[in-house]
């Protein structure tokens, strides 16, 4: 008999911190009519100082667990979507695995930048549908203004931190319906962290700092489109069409490629789960915290079709058909 993943319990964790745009504009040059405008966000959430991108993941996966009425000693793998892990090694999963108590299972991390956790969630299915693990914790979770230049209008007010997890439980009815991932190495340029082990760590030279560096526009447009092709691409595999949706919960980087994605699905906003305004960009924790709120505040309901989709640095991109 078939073996699927049904998603089984949702959680998130945001930091305490608040920065507003308004509180952007004491120290860069930039207004919140402008952040707004282009970008839908008015705040973020900002880890405080010793707060890691573990701390965060704990807190989600704690949430996913409770709710999904289940006991770390009955997870068979962590999977853990992030670019911004605690340390280079262990692996941030390993760092959650032991808090939790989870020792034993198997737990790694998944660096897909923005995607992390389309990617994470879509080996955690792989696993159960091979019959491999039955029960999966997957978390997207990421602490990314620690590697803002706080001078670089161009990226500091885009991002914040934040966590959302999942328990994925084999089923014999299907729950994640398909998956589907793609990268492009050959745009690096546009979105990246120069900073690395093996080209050494070269804080002198320039653009070397530990940050992030983005050609924004040129990004935006990427975005668009491998965004609509792989919506299209979503629905194709399985036969649907854009009007059996029930919710579409996208990456939130950008109200604008937002409204394009659900444009292309001829969705209203109002069947758009929206955190960018509160959450700002939190990368791999961005689609599992909207999917948590989505669930938490009622509007997704048992049964109902989610598509979930994500685009970032790499270029990475990939979606995901969710009978919830
Ligand atoms: O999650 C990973 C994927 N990332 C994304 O999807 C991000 C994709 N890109 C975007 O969201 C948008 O391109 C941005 C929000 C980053 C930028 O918006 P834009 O409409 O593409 O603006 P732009 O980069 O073309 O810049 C327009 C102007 C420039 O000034 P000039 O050259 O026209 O005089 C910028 O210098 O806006 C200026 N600008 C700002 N002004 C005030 C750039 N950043 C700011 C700022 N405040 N923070």
């Amino acid at each position: 008999m078939a073996v699927f993943s049904r998603i089984a319990g949702t959680g998130s964790a945001l930091p305490a911190k608040v920065l507003t745009n308004k509180d952007l504009e004491q120290f860069v040059e930039t207004s919140d009519e402008w952040i707004a405008s282009r970008t839908g966000i008015r705040q973020r959430h900002v880890a405080s100082e010793g707060e890691t991108t573990a701390d965060l993941a704990e807190r989600a996966a704690r949430a996913a667990l409770a709710a999904a009425g289940v006991e770390p000693s009955e997870l068979d793998m962590i999977v853990l979507g992030t670019t911004t892990p605690d340390l280079i090694f262990p692996s941030t999963a390993c760092l959650v695995q032991h808090r939790l108590g989870a020792n034993g299972c198997a737990a790694f991390d998944v660096n897909a930048a923005c995607s992390g956790f389309l990617y994470a969630l879509s080996v955690g299915d792989s696993f159960i549908r091979a019959g491999n693990a039955r029960t999966v914790l997957v978390i997207g979770a990421e602490t990314l203004t620690r590697m803002l230049d706080w001078s670089d209008r161009n990226t500091c007010v885009l991002f914040g931190d934040g966590a959302g997890a999942v328990v994925l439980k084999a089923d014999a009815e299907a729950g994640i319906l398909s998956t589907h991932l793609h990268a492009d190495g050959g745009k690096k340029e546009l979105l990246y962290n120069p900073v690395g082990v093996s080209v050494g760590f070269k804080p002198e030279e320039k653009n070397a700092g530990v940050r992030v560096l983005m050609t924004g526009n040129e990004v935006f447009k990427h975005a668009v489109k491998a965004l609509d092709s792989v919506v299209d691409e979503t629905l194709a595999a399985n036969g649907l069409d854009k009007s059996d949706l029930d919710w579409l919960i996208p990456h939130q980087a950008n109200l604008r490629i937002i409204e394009a994605t659900a444009k292309r699905l001829e969705m209203s906003m109002d069947r758009v789960i929206v955190t960018v305004d509160k959450h700002g960009n939190t990368s791999a924790g961005s689609v599992p915290l909207a999917l948590d709120e989505a669930v938490r505040s009622g509007k997704v309901q048992r049964g109902q079709l989610l598509l979930l989709e994500a685009f970032g640095g790499g270029f990475t991109w990939g979606s995901a058909l969710i009978r919830y």
